[in-house]
């Protein structure tokens, strides 16, 4: 079986953290996000990934190379030579995708979360035998998501609408599809949008299915729905494997520490608190509601709550940085320091405070 991964965008909701790498890179939970979803396609037995995506190839294969050997799945890329938006990347792939059997493949956006139940999803699309099958989760602001109108009996989609303006109802497309080779007939080879374009003409021939996808779901393309994404992730993780959270007295609720990360005497970390490999936490540090990334040290008596700090920076002595803070690559917070929601862009030294919600370029 094959899988696509929409890896196209720019990721720019996402800035700084995406000035270093794409978006499907940025670690969540101690590992790119896009291993997250290799690993569940692997799981149930997706032999080739495909990634769909217009620019930075090289950066993107150099890295997935190691995962391909370690994971034992192949992985190629589908370049564009111009953004295709979420259907053109098929027409694009068509032939990656289609195999002598004429097997369903999956196809996802790069950037949301959840507990892949893909061989449910399999299963669901066997049995109702349309051509396409989504997953679909409700959430309580439909408006910036595709809103899918369905038959609650049989999961037949009535209708589609990408990013509707007024309220046609709470659930919505979690960007996980399983398509039967047909619907490529149905792709051009230009721009085109699968949201818009594609999507709403299966359901009119009545060919489109969606299936309420269990257990958490997060887009986490925005800072905010990052951090809320990564409480949903250890919720779930502390259901089905606790032994992978940390435990003991400096840990309050559900925190991911890498083994390679040091944490030292007196510090209070959780809940919702991920520590990436080679972190170097001091004494004394107080973590809640936060990322942070390989190869960071925060400094004695320092406090983060609900930010991102990136790869390799530093964060001071007795600093306090909070309120959806999200430092770049190789940030360097000096002692002291107050951060009150800034966005700083990579290799920035810190020497002020900043007071307010601002980026600091
Ligand atoms: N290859 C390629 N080329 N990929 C692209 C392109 C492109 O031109 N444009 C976007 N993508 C990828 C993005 O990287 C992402 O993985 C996916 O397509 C969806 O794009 P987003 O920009 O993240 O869209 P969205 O979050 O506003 O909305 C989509 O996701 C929602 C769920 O998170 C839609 O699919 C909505 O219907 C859905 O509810
Ligand atoms: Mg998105």
């Amino acid at each position: 079986m094959k899988a696509l991964i929409l890896v196209g965008g720019f990721g720019t909701r996402l800035r700084p953290l995406t000035l270093s790498v794409p978006k499907p890179l940025v670690d969540f939970a101690n590992k790119p996000m896009i291993l997250h979803q290799i690993e569940a396609l692997k799981e149930i037995g997706v032999t080739e990934v495909v990634l769909a995506i217009n620019y930075q190839p090289e950066v993107m294969l150099n890295f997935l190379k190691e995962f391909e050997a370690k994971l034992g799945i192949k992985i190629t890329c589908s370049q564009e030579t111009e953004p295709l938006g979420t259907a053109g990347p098929l027409a694009l792939a068509r032939d990656k995708l289609i195999d002598d059997c004429g097997e369903p493949f999956f196809v996802l956006n790069s950037d949301v979360i959840s507990e892949y139940p893909l061989k449910e999803m399999i299963q669901f699309h066997k049995a109702h035998g349309g051509e396409a099958s989504i997953m679909v989760t409700k959430v309580d602001e439909p408006s910036k998501y595709g809103v899918v109108v369905m038959e609650e009996s049989t999961g037949k989609v009535e209708r589609f609408v990408e990013k509707p303006k007024i309220f046609v109802g709470n659930k919505i497309n979690a960007g996980i599809y399983l398509l039967n080779p047909s619907v490529l007939d149905r792709i051009e080879l230009r721009p085109t949008s699968i949201e818009k374009e594609v999507f709403p003409k299966i359901a009119a021939d009545k060919q489109l299915y969606a299936m309420v996808l269990p257990g958490f779901w997060m887009d986490i393309g925005q800072p905010r729905d990052y951090i809320t994404g990564l409480r949903l992730y250890l919720d779930s993780l502390r259901k089905k494997s606790s032994s992978r959270l940390a435990s003991g007295p400096h840990v309050v609720g559900n925190v991911l520490v890498d083994e390679t990360a040091k944490i030292g005497e007196g510090c209070l970390i959780g809940p919702d608190v991920a520590i990436g490999p080679g972190c170097v936490v001091e004494s004394g540090v107080r973590l809640s509601r936060c990322t942070v990334m390989r190869g960071v040290r925060i400094k004695k008596h320092a406090c983060i709550s609900s930010s991102i700090i990136g790869w390799h920076s530093t964060v001071g002595q007795w600093a306090r940085v909070e309120n959806m803070t999200i430092l770049g690559e190789d940030v360097h917070v000096c002692d002291e320091i107050y951060s009150n929601g800034g966005v700083v862009l990579p290799h920035k030294e810190i020497k002020s405070s900043i007071l307010k919600p601002e980026i600091v370029m």
